[in-house]
């Protein structure tokens, strides 16, 4: 089974990349502006670092020089400036020379070292932190998407994006910019010490410069079109082993263990043969530039030897040039290799970028009420699922007063939930208004609207947390021990938790592994009751328990339901004769409303539900 998202991926898609590509380093970049001062004492260290390997090579020349018997002040810079800090005297040349050089290469390889160390650990700093403002960006993004964005992705996909594709970005925060900035600075060191030493000669190095530079991009094209694939099947690989970990129990009694091995094995092979094609790419790429920079040395050998050029250097400078330019190598190696990091990386960033710049939930109004009175009104709704062109909720107008209790009834799928989904704003609705206490919902700020509501929704979600934090969850994580027992009790859950090895303190499994169905909707039925919101709305919510917890959880919430408005749907029609009042709902429509006993005495679709009911 190949994964859609796969198919999408048109791997001949050539766009202007570099534009792009420059946008995408620019915006990078802008997440290490605030680091920019350690940045910059990185920076310093590295560039230490490359003087340092520099004058290393400078050293040669003092040393032939003094082997030679011919060593100066003129033997390169390191004999410079020894000669210029300890003036020899009379000391002969060669006994100078011993003193001078071991000092000088200590003195060089420590500097380095600690300019290496600098500028390796301060970089690490920023590529850090930088990954670390991505990746919460990234997740509180994830916080604010519209409900559509989740219905369209799979959770593997996205918890792969957070993961992976944030970790591919470290890979160039981190290894690619401590190669970029300090190999970058010792080529230039390098090539500047030759230019100063023979620049002519060095122009015959430079010769192979474009042929490196081709290899380089040709291969960088190859190793982003590859990395993107590698990034999407990362996320078909979460996304099939979440789905299967959390299916466990259907895999096994349904056989479909080898339809999901089928369906691993695939994304995980699609992933193989990509990572193999850029392994390919990249193993290639680095013996291909060593054997361009062997000829480039080659070449240079034997216009150095050339008696024309002897002339005017002496054996230590040439030593010196050959050994700079020989040191060339390793840099330009590994700032090729680290290409295939900075594509991925690039890969990664766009698609995190691309999720980044996506529209948040709507979220414009700002009426901000301390409690609404609870008066619900839906003015001639309609509402079709983004995407979907089937119209879900087909003019509905509907009017619930303060502290009253409406039950909506109605078939499976005619649009029960998705009618306080709206209440809720999760989606918005095509036509029509929502009006809470006479006002549109949108003129609320969104989290106070959501403020005044307490839902308990169709699928029960529980925190890995105790039982405690799981009832005193999010606005009421300050409530009293007292307040969280007398909401447990309301919801009859009060006695199986005593009953939990560590009572309140138990720490539940993910969503709620160790509870029983019924225990799972009943601490969420405490929630709901501890949030105290005038409006609450129960969504299937006693589905899963048995008629005796049913019962009492009913007069439990009988107690709750006096001063808020209460929105109950169930299909059970047993457990709503006593609304106020009752909606029943077809295909998106409200077709009757009444009490449960009018709706009776007008037969129809009510009476019709209920008898089935009554006869199961
Ligand atoms: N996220 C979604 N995206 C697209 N269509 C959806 C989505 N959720 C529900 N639907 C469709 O909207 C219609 C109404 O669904 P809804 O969940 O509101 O029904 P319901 O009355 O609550 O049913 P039930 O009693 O089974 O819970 C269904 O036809 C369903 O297929
Ligand atoms: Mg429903």
């Amino acid at each position: 089974m190949v994964p859609p998202q796969r198919q999408q991926l048109s791997p001949g898609r050539r766009r202007p990349e570099a534009a792009s590509d420059w946008r995408l380093y620019l915006r990078l970049l802008r997440y290490i502006v605030p680091y920019w001062y350690i940045f910059l004492f990185s920076l310093c260290g590295y560039i230490v670092y490359s003087l340092g390997s520099v004058l290393l090579a400078d050293l040669m020349q003092f040393l032939l020089d003094a082997l030679s018997e011919t060593v100066s002040p003129k033997s390169g810079i390191v004999a410079g400036v020894a000669y210029k800090l300890f003036d020899p005297g009379d000391t002969p040349p060669l006994e100078f020379a011993r003193v001078a050089l071991p000092l000088a290469a200590i003195a060089l390889a420590s500097t380095r070292a600690i300019g290496f160390f600098v500028g390796t650990y301060f970089m690490n700093h920023v590529g850090r932190n930088l990954i670390h403002h991505l990746r919460c960006e990234l997740f509180n993004k994830m916080m604010v998407a519209p409900s559509s964005y989740y219905d369209s992705h799979s959770n593997g996909v996205l918890i792969s994006k957070i993961t992976f594709n944030v970790e591919q970005v470290t890979g160039g925060a981190t290894k690619a910019l401590k190669i970029f900035v300090r190999e970058g600075l010792l080529v230039i060191g390098l090539i500047s010490y030759m230019l100063y030493l023979n620049w002519r000669l060095s122009l015959v190095f430079m010769i192979v410069a474009p042929f490196i530079a081709l290899v380089v991009v040709a291969v960088g094209r190859h190793f982003r079109r590859y990395s993107k694939r590698i990034q999407n099947s990362m996320g078909d690989v979460t996304q099939v082993s979440s789905e299967s970990i959390g299916a466990y129990r259907e895999v096994r009694i349904f056989g479909g263990l080898a339809q999901q091995e089928a369906r691993f094995y695939s994304a995980s092979q699609f992933n193989r043969v990509q990572s193999l094609k850029l392994a390919f790419a990249e193993a290639l790429s680095t013996p291909v530039i060593q054997t361009l920079l062997a000829a480039a040395l080659a070449l240079l050998i034997w216009f150095a030897l050339s008696p024309e050029n002897l002339a005017g250097f002496s054996a230590g400078a040439l030593v010196a040039f050959l050994t700079a330019a020989g040191q060339l190598g390793k840099p330009i190696r590994q700032l090729s290799g680290v290409q295939s990091v900075i594509q991925r990386a690039l890969a990664a960033a766009e698609d995190i970028f691309a999720q980044l710049d996506r529209p948040d939930e709507i979220d414009e109004g700002d009426l901000r009420v301390d409690r609404v009175h609870g008066e619900i009104a839906f003015e001639n709704l309609f509402f079709s699922y983004p995407g979907t062109d089937q119209t879900v909720i087909n003019g509905i107008s509907l009017r619930i007063l303060p502290g009253q209790t409406v039950a909506l009834v109605g078939r499976s799928g005619s649009g029960k939930t998705t009618l306080v989904q709206l209440l809720a704003r999760f989606y918005q609705p095509d036509s029509g208004r929502i009006l809470m206490d006479g006002v549109p919902i949108q003129d609320y700020e969104l989290a106070n609207l959501r403020s005044h509501l307490a839902l308990v929704s169709q699928n029960v979600s529980l925190f890995h947390d105790t039982v405690f934090n799981n009832i005193a969850y999010g606005s009421m994580v300050e409530a009293t021990m007292e307040a969280v027992v007398a909401a447990s009790e309301s919801a009859y859950a009060h006695q199986f938790i005593e009953n939990l090895p560590q009572g309140f303190d138990t720490l539940l499994g993910d969503d709620g592994g160790g509870l029983s169905g019924g225990q799972r909707q009943r601490i969420v039925i405490a929630r709901a009751i501890l949030k105290d919101a005038p409006v609450l709305i129960l969504d299937e919510a006693t589905s899963a328990l048995d008629n005796e917890s049913e019962h009492r959880i009913q007069r439990a919430l009988e107690n709750i339901m006096q001063n808020r408005t209460t929105v109950v749907i169930a299909h059970r029609l047993s457990t709503v004769e006593n609304a106020d009042c009752i909606v029943v709902m077809d295909e998106g429509k409200v077709v009757m409303t009444g009490n449960h006993q009018e709706l009776l005495a007008q037969g129809g679709l009510y009476a019709q539900l209920y008898n089935q009911e009554f006869t199961d």
